[in-house]
């Protein structure tokens, strides 16, 4: 057979709709409602196409010393990959044997356990003993939006013996981080990954990166392929770092969004987790089915997300937008429970 055995038993990651059509509301896949910052524009207006004929920085150099800096480290500390997918895809390579497990919580981001099944290991849910040794955390986690602290991350790592990632793809938006303890010296086994795809508004650009212990970002370079950042990616997330300020004020928009949100579907019933993310994890009221809801929503162009899966089937999960796009929302949405 041509097909590896392990690869046709797999079903495939599905990633949330990617809709042609202008005029949806996109609710579906986290992505920041607010545009990049202006001189990741200005980067792309005056690029050469000279740069192009030449491959790029196998290791990302500058966006490594601007992210060094933003965090507090040594550039030696950073590992840069396109996208923080490709960064899971490459620790899960990196850090586990054939004969050993991925562990990550339970519900969490649907991809980690695809991730086992590609590399043929185990994955296994909420748990870090017997043969996990590589534990992807979410924090804050998805789609729940909840967050662990910073102290019980540290606790469980020090007396985990295998990798800890720390996937903080939605930190900017929460009110604690474990950067802290990614960059401390006396590290062994913590990596704090972040994203551009968030806070930064540049889904579309891939890239990610992650800090951590010099000898697990050494082996994440030794695995990875030798030009995974391309050249124009490279100089918008510079300058994407160099205005923090732009990313941040977003934030504050979508933060102040989110609570308002929250606020008024649990006036009307919904049961609404505690966010830390750009997203709610929200429970119609008693009578409203969660899947008849985004199914509903969809019809009108709204698009929001759903998964048959036991433990998550009964919610919805709403990505924050603008005012504008969540008042469409909430009106589609009353319109619907109505029914
Ligand atoms: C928890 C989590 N980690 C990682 C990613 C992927 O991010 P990137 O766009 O950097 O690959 C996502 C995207 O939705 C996510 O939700």
């Amino acid at each position: 057979m041509m097909i590896a055995k392990s690869v046709r038993k797999l079903e495939g990651y599905v990633p949330g709709e990617q809709p042609k059509s202008r005029s949806v509301i996109k609710l579906n896949t986290n992505e920041n409602p607010y545009p990049p910052s202006p001189r990741c524009a200005e980067v792309l207006k005056n690029f050469e196409l000279e740069n192009l004929r030449r491959y790029p920085d196998p290791d990302c150099t500058e966006l490594k010393q601007a992210l060094a800096k933003l965090n507090h480290t040594t550039p030696d500390r950073i590992f840069v990959g396109n996208g923080s997918d490709e960064i899971l895809a490459l620790a899960a390579r990196a850090f586990v044997e054939d004969d050993e497990a991925i562990g990550s919580l339970d519900p969490s981001y649907s991809l980690y356990k695809t991730l086992a099944a590609i590399r043929n290991v185990k994955w296994v849910g909420n748990r870090t003993d017997g043969k996990v040794s590589l534990f992807l955390w979410t924090n804050p986690n998805a789609p729940t939006g909840t967050l662990a602290s910073k102290d019980f991350v540290a606790k469980t790592a020090k007396s985990f013996k295998g990798v800890m990632l720390v996937d903080e793809a939605y930190a900017d938006f929460s009110r604690e981080n474990c950067m802290e303890l990614a960059v401390a010296a006396n590290n062994r086994n913590l990596i704090v990954m972040r994203t551009f795809s968030k806070s930064f508004s540049l889904a579309g650009l891939r890239v990610g990166y992650c800090v951590g212990p010099k000898p697990l970002i050494d082996a994440l370079v030794k695995v990875k392929d030798s030009y995974n950042v391309d050249a124009i990616a490279q100089r918008v997330a510079l300058a994407a770092v160099k205005d923090v300020k732009w990313m941040r004020a977003n934030v504050k928009k979508v933060v102040a969004t989110r609570a308002s949100v929250t606020d008024e579907l649990r006036k009307l019933g919904w049961t609404v987790n505690e966010s830390e993310s750009n997203f709610l994890f929200a429970r119609p009221p008693r009578g409203v089915k969660a899947e008849t809801v985004f199914r509903e929503l969809k019809k009108r162009n709204v698009f929001v997300r759903w998964w048959a899966a036991k433990n998550v089937r009964d919610f919805i999960r709403v990505t924050i937008g603008t005012d504008a796009q969540m008042e469409v929302f909430m009106r589609e949405l009353k319109d619907v429970c109505k029914r």
